[in-house]
């Protein structure tokens, strides 16, 4: 079934109205089988499932993707209908950011390193326009992929810090077979490069294999990543890192299973990110 679009921020809860939990999963669009994961989820657990498709502008820096970012929305509604979104809506800029918008959320802590180091200013993006999509929604749980770890755990700390009430599901990362997990962005990739691409994906199993063998030292995980990273002429890495559950750097891991191994890098003129937890076997729970 083809979702209802409503593009008017005004109409998407009446039009949830009186047809039990709401699940949500907030996009920007392009889909694919990740966010087809999210949304099954989403089907699964609650009574009624919006889908959002907003490529938002206020989370891109100015030398980033937001021009070329990909957009086909009558792609989107056939795979959110498809995968059982009943709404999906659509605003525009103009009206999620009308002239004299002068709030932005800004959460401190997990939001200021990492990604946060490397695109000032992309955090307080999302978080305002999440919290906002959540405000306009008014879900009873929103769903977020675990491929964007940290955004999860953002997300997380300003809906507890915040006292908003929804719950957020975090998703395990959908992958093609060779490892690459699905993105909007691999489209820019041709095929041969989103092989390579793997890459990424062969040095967090690498890292992952050494803390499996008993290292515990973080510098010493991050060379097995490495190593497998610098197999790779064309990648400019910008972090590969072992992280605890408040996306802090330690010298010694903990066999934890939020510790995660998180890696951002430049392949191909694209920017792409991926991690795992450290330890395979006790993969986060998802979920609350
Ligand atoms: P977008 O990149 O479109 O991703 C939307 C949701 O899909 C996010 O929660 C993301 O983690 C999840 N997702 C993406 N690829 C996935 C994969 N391979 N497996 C599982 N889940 C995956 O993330 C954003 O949009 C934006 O920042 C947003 C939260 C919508 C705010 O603008």
């Amino acid at each position: 079934m083809t979702p209802q679009l409503v593009r008017d921020p005004a109409g998407v809860r009446p039009a949830l109205a009186g047809r039990g939990r709401v699940g949500f999963v907030p996009t920007m669009g392009y889909l694919h089988g990740g966010h087809a994961e999210l949304i099954r989820r989403a089907r699964a657990e609650c009574d009624v499932v919006a889908v959002s498709v907003f490529v938002n502008p206020t989370q891109f820096g100015p030398n980033e993707d937001l021009s070329r970012y990909p957009r086909d929305l009558e792609r989107d509604l056939a795979l959110a209908g498809g995968a059982g979104a009943d709404l999906l809506f659509h605003p525009d800029a103009g009206v999620m950011y009308p002239p004299g918008h002068a709030t932005t959320v800004r959460v401190g802590g997990v939001a200021e390193v990492l990604e946060g180091e490397s695109r000032p200013g992309h955090f307080e993006g999302v978080a305002t326009v999440v919290l906002k999509l959540l405000n306009l929604v008014g879900p009873e749980r929103a769903y977020f992929g675990e491929k964007d770890w940290q955004q999860l755990a953002v997300v997380r700390r300003m809906v507890r810090d915040l006292a908003v009430p929804v719950e957020i599901v975090g998703v395990p990362t959908v992958r093609e077979a060779s490892g690459l997990a699905l993105s909007s962005r691999n489209s820019y990739l041709t095929p041969p490069e989103r092989a390579r691409a793997a890459v990424l994906y062969r040095a967090l199993r690498a890292v992952q294999a050494a803390a499996a063998a008993g290292e515990r030292d973080t510098a010493a995980l991050r060379r097995a990543g490495l190593a497998v990273l610098a197999q790779e002429p064309d990648l400019t890495l910008d972090y590969l890192a072992v992280v605890d559950g408040d996306m802090r750097e330690r010298p010694r891991v903990e066999n934890d299973p939020m510790t995660r191994v998180l890696v951002a890098a430049r392949l191909f003129g694209v920017r792409l990110i991926d991690n795992l937890p450290l330890f395979a076997a006790a993969e986060a729970a998802p979920g609350c």
